[in-house]
């Protein structure tokens, strides 16, 4: 079904897909397009408002991403934030300077004149900023509604065009008002329905599906995460039988991992067949150190036996993948920003077997995935798996993988995940697992000298993978764990804390 969207204009924030999660959550189906989308095509998806996103430009730069300025003539409401408020001034005539003062972080937003866009919020709090330029002068028509002590032209607006801009970040936690400023945007200012539930998605969805696949099959390689097995259970429940569900056990999963998936899978009646090619990806990769080899050993190794497996299926026409709305996103980009995932894609397999793609998720964020489960009925407590890397153990046993320190990593990173259980902090971790590093270490057993392997815990918490933060644990639950492991694990003389960010550092070591 075609619905209204609000439209989401990208110029390189981190926070687009934030912003666009924000307005589904308020009920409003959201896009998010790039930046030099022409206004015609704007006009075209018939919004009810356009949101500008913030990024790292400057207006005054010549290279500066600035949208058509045609949309401003197309009586469809307009949001700017931060960058997005810099580019309505200076588009539509006012100027913007570099200010000596960056403000990041949080400020006290003082509302100056009462507007429809502050019903229900104080005349005063806290909002989050992050921005070196400056409004300096208002387009001609335009007045300011709300200031900061460095931002005097915090929120302004043109109310009968029915044009906003807030040089604050509304989507995020720190701004405390932030969600009833998007609702009064959206409800107030747009007049926007309430289009977005996932019920209603669902249903749609599994008609779209049945009516996509007529009487062929659907194979659906399973990892045992959220997207995959939700995407597996819709589509099960659309067509039954006719979807033949593989897993195939590389050798490089976590302890009792294999029978836990197979479990789960089967606990929701999924027509599974487990695939035990452990020898096969292990033989291929003895003596190979580099990680990008790793990764295409086991890629092309998986592909090749779901290959075979899936080769006796008859009539199989699709293959199932759980695509999420960040992924095609990224794919389309910001100029020359992030391919398309590598894990998302059972490279290579749908072109040898000429098969068609199914992506039943390709318009739904993490969360909304999530919330599909569970009107699906899936355990909570599959929903919040972290999620875990294609390639597995491979590249969390940095340098070559052998059984023995699979062994050993496996030992490790189940007793750091129990005691995040145990203390309920799995779920407020975004991904928690054990890192088996290549070097030797000295320490003291008893009154002897050891030489002994490093383990290196990571925990992140972040919202998509893309940007994370290492996790704040309590300094004694970070300290059991590492007794246990030294105690517990042989070959385990020294374990440390990885407190690296995402950027610069990665998630995974390898
Ligand atoms: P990085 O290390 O890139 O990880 O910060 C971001 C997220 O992606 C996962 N990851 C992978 N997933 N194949 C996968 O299926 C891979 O090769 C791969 N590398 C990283 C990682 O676990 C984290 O969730």
């Amino acid at each position: 079904m075609l619905r209204r969207p609000v439209l989401v204009v990208n110029f390189g924030s981190q926070y687009v897909q934030l912003i666009a999660r924000r307005v589904r959550e308020l009920g409003v189906y959201s896009e998010i397009v790039h930046w030099d989308t022409p206004a015609e095509e704007i006009a075209k998806k018939d919004p009810f408002g356009v949101i500008l996103s913030g990024g790292p430009a400057s207006v005054y730069e010549a290279s500066a991403p600035l949208p058509d300025p045609k949309i401003y003539d197309l009586g469809v409401p307009i949001l700017g934030i931060c960058y997005g408020l810099q580019v309505v001034t200076h588009q539509l005539g006012g100027r913007v300077e570099r200010s000596s003062l960056q403000e990041f972080g949080r400020a006290k937003l003082k509302v100056l004149k009462k507007d429809r866009i502050f019903e229900g919020v104080p005349d005063e709090f806290e909002v989050w900023m992050s921005h070196a330029d400056k409004v300096v002068e208002l387009p001609p028509g335009f007045e300011t509604l709300a200031s900061s002590e460095n931002s005097p032209h915090a929120v302004v607006a043109s109310e009968d065009r029915r044009i906003y801009g807030f040089q604050f970040h509304p989507e995020v936690v720190h701004t405390s008002y932030g969600r009833e400023l998007l609702a009064n945007f959206l409800f107030r200012v747009c007049s926007a329905e309430k289009n977005w539930r996932m019920g209603d998605f669902l249903a749609e969805k599994m008609e779209e599906v049945k009516r996509t696949v007529g009487d062929a099959g659907v194979i659906a390689a399973l990892s045992g995460g959220v997207d995959s097995t939700v995407a597996s259970v819709l589509v099960h429940r659309a067509i039954g039988d006719r979807l033949h569900c593989f897993f195939v056990d590389h050798g490089l999963l976590r302890l009792g991992e294999r029978e836990e998936v197979e479990r789960n899978l089967r606990s929701l009646g999924l027509p599974l067949t487990v695939v035990d090619a452990s020898e096969l990806f292990l033989s291929r990769l003895r003596g190979v150190e580099d990680p990008e080899e790793k990764r295409r050993i086991v890629g092309n190794t998986f592909v090749e036996v779901l290959e075979r497996e899936a080769s006796r299926v008859g009539n199989a026409r699709f293959l199932l993948q759980g695509t999420l709305y960040p992924d095609v996103v990224e794919s389309a980009g910001v100029k020359g920003s992030a391919k398309i995932k590598t894990h998302h894609n059972v490279g290579g397999l749908p072109e040898k077997m000429k098969l068609r793609l199914l992506e039943p998720f390709r318009e739904l964020f993490k969360d909304e995935v999530r919330e599909i489960g569970r009107l699906l009925g899936i355990p909570e407590e599959i929903l919040e798996r972290h999620p875990f890397p294609g390639p597995g153990l491979a590249i969390r046993i940095l340098g070559e993988v052998n059984r023995e320190d699979l062994d050993l990593l496996r030992r490790a990173d189940r007793i750091f995940i129990e005691e995040l259980r145990r203390e309920g902090l799995y779920p407020k971790v975004w991904q928690a697992f054990a890192v088996l590093l290549p070097i030797r270490s000295v320490g003291v057993m008893g009154d002897v000298r050891t030489y002994e392997k490093v383990v290196a815990l990571r925990a992140v918490d972040s919202t998509d993978g893309m940007t994370a933060d290492w996790s704040k644990l309590p300094h004694d639950f970070l300290d059991r764990v590492a007794r246990r492991i030294v105690n517990e694990v042989r070959g385990v003389g020294r374990v440390v804390y990885d407190i690296s960010s995402k950027p610069p550092s990665t998630i995974e070591w390898e």
